[in-house]
């Protein structure tokens, strides 16, 4: 493995309180000393950013959605000029949550990931069939999705860029995807970024997300297994334990 994993927490509308978003904060960024091989990446929800993003060294901030306006009326959004003031590097677009729940369509989530790429972020675009579906379909599915959500956006643009596919059926139903079906879906990614970027070489990175945890994480990234280049988190990432026994087992895999 030349490239270092990538393992995203996205803590979702958790926890509760400010006292324990900074508290899990912290557990976390002590258990990383002496990580080597993992970017780790924590995205608390909004109210947290500033708090949480503060006890953070190893980790990197990550924001779990931008608003495309930069200032202006827009009651309830939180536009990617207001995170540009936070520690946010990384921002989570497209998450199924969002898609589902707030009816988010891809042109909508097209406009975020350009302005995300104009504001300087690294996008994780996370895309997934919904349900299990035969290979064709779930071809179908993630080329309506990829082309959508990445409309007018070059392959230079997106170079920093991130996907993290996410099978709804295994997102907080602790039925993980097996590392088999997770490079199954790798491989029709990267097919399908070819395409749109009519290019032979895509080098963007793939995360899988959907049940992972501390016993499961390392099948993912092994070249033998899923062959992932790291993970996005929900669950297992509120989890101190957890989440550093994801990082550390999927670190030790790609010792060299
Ligand atoms: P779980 O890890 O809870 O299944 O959630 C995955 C996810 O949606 C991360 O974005």
């Amino acid at each position: 493995m030349t490239k270092k994993l990538l393992v995203i927490a996205n803590w979702k509308m958790n926890p509760d309180s400010p006292g324990r978003a900074v508290r899990l904060a912290k557990e976390v960024e002590k258990g990383l000393r002496g990580v080597k091989n993992v970017s780790v990446v924590i995205a608390p929800p909004y109210p947290f950013l500033e708090s949480a993003g503060r006890a953070l060294k190893r980790a990197k901030l990550g924001a779990q959605d931008l608003f495309w306006q930069n200032v202006g009326p827009y009651t309830g959004e939180v536009s990617w000029r207001q995170l540009k003031h936070l520690k946010v590097k990384y921002v989570i677009l497209g998450h199924s949550e969002r898609r589902i729940h707030l009816g988010e369509t891809d042109q909508v989530i097209n406009k975020k990931i350009k302005a995300a790429i104009k504001a300087g972020f690294i996008p994780v675009l996370a895309v997934g069939e919904q349900k299990r579906m035969s290979n064709k379909k779930m071809h179908r599915a993630l080329l309506r999705q990829l082309s959508g959500d990445l409309a007018g956006v070059s392959a230079r643009a997106f170079r920093k860029g991130v996907i993290a596919y996410e099978p709804v059926w295994a997102i907080g139903t602790g039925l993980s995807a097996t590392p088999r079906h997770a490079k199954k879906a790798l491989g029709m990614i990267k097919e399908i970024l070819a395409g749109l970027w009519k290019t032979k070489k895509v080098s963007t990175p793939v995360l899988y997300g959907g049940s992972v945890k501390a016993g499961n994480a390392a099948a993912f990234v092994s070249t033998k297994g899923g062959a992932m280049q790291g993970m996005l988190v929900g669950g297992a990432s509120l989890k101190p334990k957890e989440f550093i026994g994801i990082v550390r087992n999927s670190s030790s895999i790609n010792v060299k």
